[in-house]
């Protein structure tokens, strides 16, 4: 008896749906669209040319046409949203530069607006930790601790100058108690109802952050563990997500993406609200330094790790990588 004379009587066989590459697209469960995606972009205050970093290649930090010139391809790609990041040239112990109108972040989110319209959704970040000389996400008590109420206060302004430069959607990350609360009074105040709060609500102290300290120049020594969240921990997630519900928040997320695709999993299935997740500079810098020693198939691993991202339950997902999905979505369909 040879080999192929053997046959089993197999009810099932799952590989007959795996068994061409029209028989898999037909039947894939899960797929990524440009509308998911969402471009973190970083903007630099007095920079002639876009800069380079060297621990995320691919990526860079912005003046302010290269800013305006990423932001028309983000929606000519069909992109969901534009998050930025600002990154200014003076840093004060209380982050002054968040609040001023002309402040890097301001002025980025002003000239981004006036470019696309409502034509893609204009995300900022919220956060003290680029503005900041010390590098914390809050400003320091007089005994170098993150004072969180004094932090919020200086967050609900925030949150008003970038509502007031045109964003239409907040991203508060700096994980302070009661952030998502206050800056939604703030806005309220302020009769800015129409902008909303996309709440970091389950964001972990994770070595993975490292390379988004070059993109920002951060100057922090230390890490930011009294705020942000354990990862050993997952109830907390669910109270963070509760918390931020409950002061208002329109979506959510988890953070890192996918050191937590259980959090993310738990927190897609509890929220009543869209939740997305974001996949940071250390997840980048992972795949395009494994790919560039020819370790891993830089395309396919990229693929794999936003689809993964995705099937845990993510609505939305920032990406460094939005753009070139999104251009790889064109070509495909
Ligand atoms: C805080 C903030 C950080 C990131 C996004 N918002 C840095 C931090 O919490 O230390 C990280 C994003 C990334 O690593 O890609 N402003």
């Amino acid at each position: 008896m040879t080999d192929h004379d053997v046959s089993y009587d197999l009810v099932s066989r799952p590989r007959r749906l795996r068994s061409t590459p029209a028989m898999r697209r037909f039947t894939a469960e899960t797929r990524v669209t440009p509308s998911e995606l969402i471009l973190p972009v970083f903007v630099k205050e007095g920079l002639d040319e876009p800069q380079p970093l060297a621990s995320m290649p691919g990526v860079v930090q912005h003046n302010m046409d290269s800013l305006k010139r990423a932001a028309a391809e983000a929606v000519e790609l069909g992109l969901g949203g534009f998050m930025l990041f600002g990154i200014p040239q003076i840093r004060d112990a209380e982050g002054s530069a968040a609040l001023d109108p002309d402040g890097i972040l301001n002025r980025g989110i002003r000239a981004v607006r006036d470019e696309v319209g409502d034509d893609i959704v204009v995300m900022s970040d919220l956060c003290l930790d680029e503005f900041t000389d010390h590098g914390h996400c809050g400003v320091l008590d007089d005994q170098g601790r993150v004072d969180n109420d004094r932090t919020l206060e200086i967050y609900g302004r925030m949150g008003l100058a970038q509502a007031e430069a045109g964003a239409h959607m907040l991203g508060p990350s700096g994980m302070m108690d009661g952030q998502v609360g206050v800056i939604r009074a703030a806005l309220d105040a302020a009769g800015r109802e129409d902008v909303s709060i996309l709440a970091y609500s389950a964001k972990y102290s994770s070595a993975f952050y490292g390379p988004f300290r070059e993109a920002v120049d951060s100057t922090l020594t230390g890490d930011r563990k009294t705020y942000q969240m354990d990862p050993a921990n997952r109830r907390e997630a669910l109270l963070e997500l509760q918390l931020d519900l409950d002061e208002g928040a329109d979506m959510v997320m988890v953070k890192p993406a996918m050191s937590y695709l259980d959090i993310l999993r738990e927190v897609a299935d509890a929220s009543p609200v869209p939740v997305s997740a974001y996949q940071i500079s250390g997840e980048y810098a992972m795949i395009e330094a494994a790919a560039a020693n020819g370790w891993i198939n830089r395309d396919a691993a990229i693929r794999e790790s936003v689809l993964s991202i995705k099937r845990a339950g993510a609505n939305s997902i920032l990406t460094y990588y939005a753009t070139e999905l999104a251009r790889w979505f064109h070509e495909e369909n």
